[in-house]
């Protein structure tokens, strides 16, 4: 009998996560869920079936180490991470807090680097493993009255691909997606925002991770860049 392959995904509870923990379910993985909010966590990993579910702040350097443990505790094995937890705001930087400047730094740039260390330290000794970052076109891309969302996408990218290649020679493969504008829950509390039947599905964003997760062990999806039609809205 084969395998089932494990994936851990944060930010799983909505969005680009959850689609990604529907197309991996509907691809026969097994799952563990992360994110912060406990019912809507629960309610996504019933809905897709994913045995572990965790309650963690990927800026927090335990929570994401017990995330990590308890999916190899339960399946034995880490074949892959997708990091899909992040937040963003928007406004002129004069009016940008520390505070909120903080939040996306920790949740964008420090999470992915947390949970991507984590990870490593399972997938370098098993000499196998993916790393996934969903990223931004704002990781490449400068907007104004976005300062702290952009600059956490661009050192997430600078992150992604310096992991890349520390570790692609022990067997690791590492994928940087970067979607333009995706219609999810992400808008909601932006008040506004390009229009919404403009954008990217999650479940497009979805199938572009499930297609660099299931690349053959030969070829290595390095960077996927996934735009709505008209490009940035
Ligand atoms: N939507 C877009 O247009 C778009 C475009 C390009 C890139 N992206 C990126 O794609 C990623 C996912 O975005 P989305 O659109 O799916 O957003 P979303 O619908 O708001 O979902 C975000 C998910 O991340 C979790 N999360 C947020 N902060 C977290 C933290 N500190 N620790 C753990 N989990 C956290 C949320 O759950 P809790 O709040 O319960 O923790 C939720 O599950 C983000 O990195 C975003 O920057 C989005």
């Amino acid at each position: 009998m084969e395998t089932r392959r494990v994936c851990l995904i944060t930010g799983a509870s909505r969005g680009i996560g959850l689609a990604t923990a529907q197309a991996l379910a509907a691809a026969g993985w097994e799952l563990s869920l992360a994110a912060r909010g406990h019912q809507p966590l629960v309610d996504a990993a019933t809905e897709v079936g994913a045995k572990i579910a965790t309650v963690c702040d990927v800026a927090d350097e335990e929570q994401v180490a017990r995330a990590v443990q308890a999916t190899v505790k339960k399946f034995g094995r880490l074949d892959a991470v997708v990091c899909a937890a992040g937040t963003g705001s928007f406004r002129p930087t004069v009016e940008q807090s520390l505070d909120d400047w903080n939040a996306q730094i920790s949740a964008n740039l420090t999470g992915t680097f947390l949970c991507c260390r984590e990870a490593l330290k399972v997938m370098v000794p098993q000499g196998s493993g993916h790393l996934v970052t969903i990223l931004s076109v704002a990781s490449k891309h400068p907007f104004a009255n976005a300062a702290a969302y952009v600059a956490s996408k661009w050192g997430a990218y600078g992150l992604t691909k310096s992991l890349a290649e520390e570790v692609r020679r022990q067997g690791v493969r590492v994928t940087a997606v970067l979607p333009g504008s995706v219609d999810t829950p992400f808008w909601d509390a932006l008040g506004g925002g390009p229009p919404r039947e403009e954008m990217l599905r999650p479940e497009q964003v979805a199938e572009a991770v499930r297609y660099a997760l299931e690349a053959p062990t030969g070829a290595s999806v390095d960077e996927v860049h996934l735009m709505p039609p008209k490009g940035i809205l």
